[in-house]
């Protein structure tokens, strides 16, 4: 099979927001506990937390995380988590319906991000909670001193104010299974009194509200409608939730999904300027992809798991070769909106629907899916370039025409080198794959790899599973001409003028 993708030098998607290579730690299963946090653990630090997982972290270049849910912020109360550790509540998490200690809590989130370089996505609760409790957090992490909750945040340890810059007005308010769950309207009532509230203690923060938690959400587009209403001015991001399964062991469709999360975020995009032009605005509402990823392996499971325990193992999926091959996919996708969606969070990052997974009497591993994210977070950076993707298509149960290639093209900064990335969903035939010059002019190829060759079911626990270079490409005239393995996630990057 042949196909092709055009690089176009002037017409570019958009500058890449790079905090759209986020992630997520919630207070579920063992994404804290065990996961970044385990006193004890040979390779944890004095506070505790593990330097194993730091050192992965470090290597996927996640640049903002959201905490700390998740359906765990909806029952949170963040006074829990601060104080001398021996004083701190046990609680019950009714989200997840296990035992929460409170020996992680706000002060070591924020020492462990400096770790990892990355800055914190905070939510508040707006579930069991409201505007009192969000204007008391916010006094507490951003005002300098001399007030109440400032002054405690200086006894607690922290002298300079954390200047958290980004809030998430609570967290999937539109689903019936969130604690607190409310209406649109009341959801945009809330949210817009809250942010309010917020600015009024700190002018310089960003607020994320709730969009939809699924593109299949029966409310999907009224309520993003409503919300934004009456929020509108108090909002600057809308949020929206996305996970995929292969729950019928149809790869071709699976594979597909990335065409759905492409029909979510243009959708959504279309709901935020409807209610822009409606208001006569002039400002822009962006979005926050701020969950997404696979999941789906761990629900057996996790429907037979006891309940009220400690840190159980909850939502750890293992993922195959073919998961990895979607979140290329999808990352493609997330590119191809440069423009509107600026941030983005693969959920989660540890052991729970995670790229990193540690074993509490052992060490940390990568999953599958951490290659291709590794990849994009550390080279995706600079100016989407219009994606001129020539591909034949393929029918599945959902999907009447789907590109057999994916495929988008960066330019960085300094406009001399493009950035490839591509999938080959072809379970069984290679492509034989044009990267066309178009008016740029290449000069030299300096990254052919591949991330191929592996059984679509096939995990790494073993930590078996390479990124490996493709020789097979060669430049002429008209650009690199390249063969795609079958099944495959391809990176290229080549000098440019
Ligand atoms: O990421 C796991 C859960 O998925 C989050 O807690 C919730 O927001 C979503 O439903």
């Amino acid at each position: 099979m042949k196909s092709s993708i055009t690089l176009d030098k002037y017409a570019p998607v958009g500058q890449i927001d790079e905090r759209i290579y986020g992630s997520f730690i919630e207070h579920l299963g063992r994404a804290v506990y065990t996961g970044i946090y385990q006193p004890g653990h040979p390779s944890a630090d004095e506070n505790g937390f593990r330097q194993d997982v730091i050192d992965l972290i470090n290597q996927l270049n996640v640049p903002i995380i959201r905490y700390p849910g998740g359906n765990f912020v909806s029952g949170f109360n963040w006074e829990d988590s601060i104080g001398p550790k021996d004083a701190r509540p046990r609680r019950l998490d009714l989200a997840w319906q296990t035992s929460e200690t409170n020996q992680f809590g706000l002060h070591e989130f924020m020492q462990w991000l400096d770790k990892v370089h990355a800055a914190p996505m905070m939510a508040v609760n707006l579930g069991t909670r409201g505007i009192d409790a969000a204007r008391n957090l916010i006094e507490y992490t951003n005002f300098p001193k001399g007030s109440y909750y400032s002054d405690m945040r200086r006894k607690n340890g922290a002298e300079a104010p954390f200047n958290i810059k980004t809030w998430c007005l609570g967290n999937e308010m539109d689903g019936p299974w969130q604690i607190g769950h409310k209406d649109a309207v009341a959801y945009g009532k809330l949210a817009d009194e809250t942010a309010h509230a917020m600015r009024i203690v700190d002018d310089t923060i960003e607020t994320v509200a709730c969009g939809s938690s699924a593109l299949t959400m029966p409310t999907f587009g009224s309520w993003e409608s409503t919300v934004l209403d009456i929020a509108y001015d108090q909002v600057d991001y809308l949020s929206l939730h996305r996970y995929y399964g292969n729950q019928d062991n149809d790869t071709p469709n699976f594979l597909a999904q990335s065409l759905d999360l492409d029909d979510f975020i243009s959708g959504v995009v279309a709901i935020c300027d409807a209610i822009k032009a409606r208001k006569h605005s002039k400002k822009t509402i962006n979005l926050s992809l701020d969950e997404w990823n696979v999941w789906y392996h761990s629900n057996d499971h996790d429907a037979q798991d006891a309940k009220w325990q400690e840190h159980p193992h909850k939502l750890e999926d293992i993922y195959n070769f073919e998961d990895a091959l979607l979140v290329g996919s999808m990352l493609i996708t997330m590119l191809h909106h440069a423009d509107r969606l600026k941030m983005a969070c693969l959920a989660q990052l540890v052991n729970v629907i995670a790229p990193i997974m540690t074993d509490e009497n052992g060490g940390a591993w990568a999953q599958s899916i951490f290659y291709p994210f590794m990849q994009v977070s550390t080279l995706g950076k600079g100016t989407v370039l219009t994606p001129i993707v020539k591909s034949e298509t393929y029918g599945t149960k959902e999907f009447a025409a789907v590109p057999y290639v994916d495929g988008v093209a960066v330019l960085n900064d300094a406009g001399d080198t493009a950035t490839v990335f591509a999938v080959n969903k072809s379970l069984d035939t290679p492509q034989e794959f044009t990267i066309a010059a178009g008016d740029f002019q290449f000069d030299q190829v300096t990254l052919s790899s591949q991330f191929a060759g592996y059984g679509l079911k096939e995990t790494n626990e073993d930590g078996h599973m390479r990124l490996a270079d493709n020789t097979s490409y060669y430049l002429a005239d008209d650009g690199v001409h390249v063969t795609l393995a079958p099944a495959s996630w391809n990176v290229f990057q080549i000098k440019v003028q």
